[in-house]
């Protein structure tokens, strides 16, 4: 397992290149499984996770061709309409192929994903979906075993008791060949489920309301494949912006969307860190000390939980105290240990860390226990004083392309050590 060597101190200049969404490129590669033919999508990021879920429509039976940022899907009729445990343990957004086999195939197979560190992380809201649009659901062995009696979902009004983003993107793609209409009340409005939709109407279909939190969708009987390219990633953007304030550096992000990112700008701007649109990008620019700011998590519009461990790095550097309160998941503050190790000082009572300015953090060696965890250490170790070492990089490489390679770009001295972690 490789690690990432830090050394840390350098504030961060020039132009990053933010890549394409993870979180967007994962439901759409999956909704190749509702049509036949051949789909092509553009700017897909070259990260672990494309790789698993290539793996998984393979094993399906489709042709996929994997040449980042290019991926081609051909489907000419799949062979298994199963997701084994093999892969789902790998990654959880494996739960993506549900819907799209339920509503073209009437029936699938799927490795119930376990807990992972940041949480429970239950299906059922997926699941009471599709059960309200005619399936039945069992669970088998570690499996849930999903079978339509009549052959083909049917349209329905369903509210989701909890805001869920895959949960929503599931029943989007499962409604999109049911007969008759369906309306998710309560529905999440992630950018990435805007895209969704987007690619989903390319297709065919007839998908409204996405980014509000009632979506409408009238099914067709059938879709056709796609040429897509797919939006930036917005939390790599977000996790550069963050770096580069961090560091006392002056970087534009270039390839961002703003109107993604708004509740994180707003509070970079309340930090005291300079954030202006520039081109195709944002211009970020900040010193420490920052101002103490308050963050709650919360669905989009709201706080992104997968930019909490971020801003908690910045808050080390503030002026005074700030509380982090995570409302999405029940254990994401794995990285307060880790950053504490670093000299910071982080105290956590259930949901809320309280975070204590002014820390003079100092390089250290330090485990990624979750995707964005390992990204807020790699920032605490750009800032220390000294050598970081982060081990089990292998949790970063499934949601950032080369960051090491992107990070040197703008000067930090950084590397990753092969086999070291
Ligand atoms: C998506 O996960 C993202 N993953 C996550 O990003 C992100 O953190 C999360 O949304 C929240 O924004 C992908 O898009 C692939 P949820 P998802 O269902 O859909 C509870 C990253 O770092 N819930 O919106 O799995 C659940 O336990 C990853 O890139 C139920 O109770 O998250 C959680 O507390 C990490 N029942 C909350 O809802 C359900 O059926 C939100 O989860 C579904 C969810």
């Amino acid at each position: 397992m490789d690690s990432i060597r830090i050394v840390g101190g350098k504030p961060l200049s020039g132009t990053v290149a933010v890549s394409g969404s993870k979180n967007a490129a994962l439901p759409i590669l999956c909704s190749s499984l509702l049509a036949d033919g051949e789909s092509t999508f553009r700017n897909v990021p070259d990260l672990r996770d494309i790789g698993t879920t290539a793996a998984l429509l393979r094993h399906m039976g489709l042709g996929v061709d994997v040449a980042p940022p290019l991926v081609t899907v051909r489907n000419t009729g799949i062979t298994a309409t199963d997701a084994p445990y093999e892969l789902v343990r790998q990654m959880r957004a494996s739960v993506l192929v549900l819907g799209p086999l339920v509503a073209r195939f009437g029936r699938a197979r799927v490795s119930l994903p376990g807990g992972c560190a940041i949480g429970a992380r239950p299906i059922d809201q997926h699941l009471k979906g599709l059960t309200a649009m005619g399936a039945k659901v069992e669970l088998d062995h570690g499996y849930v075993d999903v079978v339509v009696p009549s052959g083909r979902l049917r349209g329905a009004d369903f509210r989701f008791d909890v805001n869920t983003v895959t949960g929503t993107e599931n029943l989007m793609c499962a409604a999109a060949l049911a007969r008759g209409r369906t309306t998710l009340a309560n529905a999440a409005r992630e950018p990435e489920i805007e895209e969704l939709a987007h690619v989903l109407n390319k297709m065919g279909a007839r998908v409204e309301g996405a980014g509000t939190d009632t979506i409408v969708i009238e099914g067709r009987d059938a879709l056709s494949p796609v040429d897509h390219a797919i939006i930036a990633d917005r939390i790599e953007a977000g996790t550069f912006m963050v770096a580069a304030a961090a560091t006392g550096g002056n970087v534009l992000v270039d390839n961002v969307e703003p109107e993604h990112l708004t509740a994180v700008i707003r509070k970079l701007r309340q930090a005291g860190v300079a954030v202006e649109r520039e081109g195709r990008g944002v211009r970020v620019a900040g010193k420490p000390p920052f101002v103490p700011t308050d963050i709650t998590t919360a669905p989009h519009p709201g706080f992104p939980t997968d930019m909490q461990a971020q801003l908690m790095v910045l808050m080390c550097l503030a002026e005074g105290v700030s509380t982090i309160t995570e409302m999405i998941f029940e254990n994401r503050f794995m990285h307060v240990s880790e950053l504490n190790r670093m000299g910071a000082s982080i105290d956590v009572d259930g949901r809320s860390a309280r975070v204590t300015g002014h820390a003079k953090l100092q390089g250290a060696s330090v485990m990624a226990t979750d995707l964005r965890a390992s990204a807020s250490l790699v920032i605490a170790g750009l800032v220390a004083e000294g050598e970081t070492r982060v081990l089990r990089v292998y949790h970063i490489d499934r949601g950032y392309e080369r960051i090491e390679k992107k990070l040197s770009g703008l000067g930090a001295d950084v590397e990753r050590i092969k086999g070291d972690g």
